[in-house]
């Protein structure tokens, strides 16, 4: 007897990219980090909390005819560590890579000291080196450990 599929929440795609293995509760700040939020009138399906049997629950963002950024990438690797990024062309997934947490990240973040020479005017990159807690600025060692997507360059 074919059993019902009862995982499937949101609807499969035909291009683009899905982000799975979200870590749950994150989905909405991955779609903040990665500057969705529908005005461009891009297809965006967002799973929150569902069932995972390798996580238990993770959640799913699916976004219709887009890709992501290497800086994207090192950042969402952040807060979804375990994520997976599918890409999707004619229905099928045709490449599948894990996030890789980076050491560093280079000009994604700003730092939150304002002495900081990242924020004096110079032509300085902000570099980040990840730690297991957050993340700590390389020039001056100010460590940023909670709401990190609250820090990425605009
Ligand atoms: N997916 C989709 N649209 C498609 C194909 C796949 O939205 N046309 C989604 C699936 O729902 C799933 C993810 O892309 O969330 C990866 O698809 P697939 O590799 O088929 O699933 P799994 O084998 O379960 O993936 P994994 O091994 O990474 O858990
Ligand atoms: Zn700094």
């Amino acid at each position: 007897m074919t059993q019902p599929d009862t995982e499937l929440r949101v609807s499969k795609i035909e291009n683009g990219t899905v982000i799975d293995h979200v870590t749950a509760g994150e989905a909405l700040r991955v779609l903040a980090i990665l500057g969705i939020d529908g005005t461009e009138g891009e297809t965006v399906s967002v799973g929150i909390n569902v069932p995972s049997d390798r996580l238990g629950r993770k959640d799913v963002v699916k976004v219709e005819g887009m890709e992501l950024s290497q800086d994207e990438v090192d950042v969402l690797s952040l807060i979804a560590p375990d994520a997976t990024i599918n890409i999707i062309r004619e229905y099928e997934v045709i490449e599948k890579s894990r996030v890789d947490r980076p050491e560093s990240v280079v000009g994604v973040l700003t730092c939150p000291n304002t002495n900081c020479i990242t924020n004096a005017g110079e032509p300085v990159k902000t570099h980040f080196d990840v730690l297991d807690t957050g993340v700590q600025c390389r020039y001056c060692e100010t460590i940023i450990r909670e709401n990190i997507t609250d820090h990425i360059e605009t």
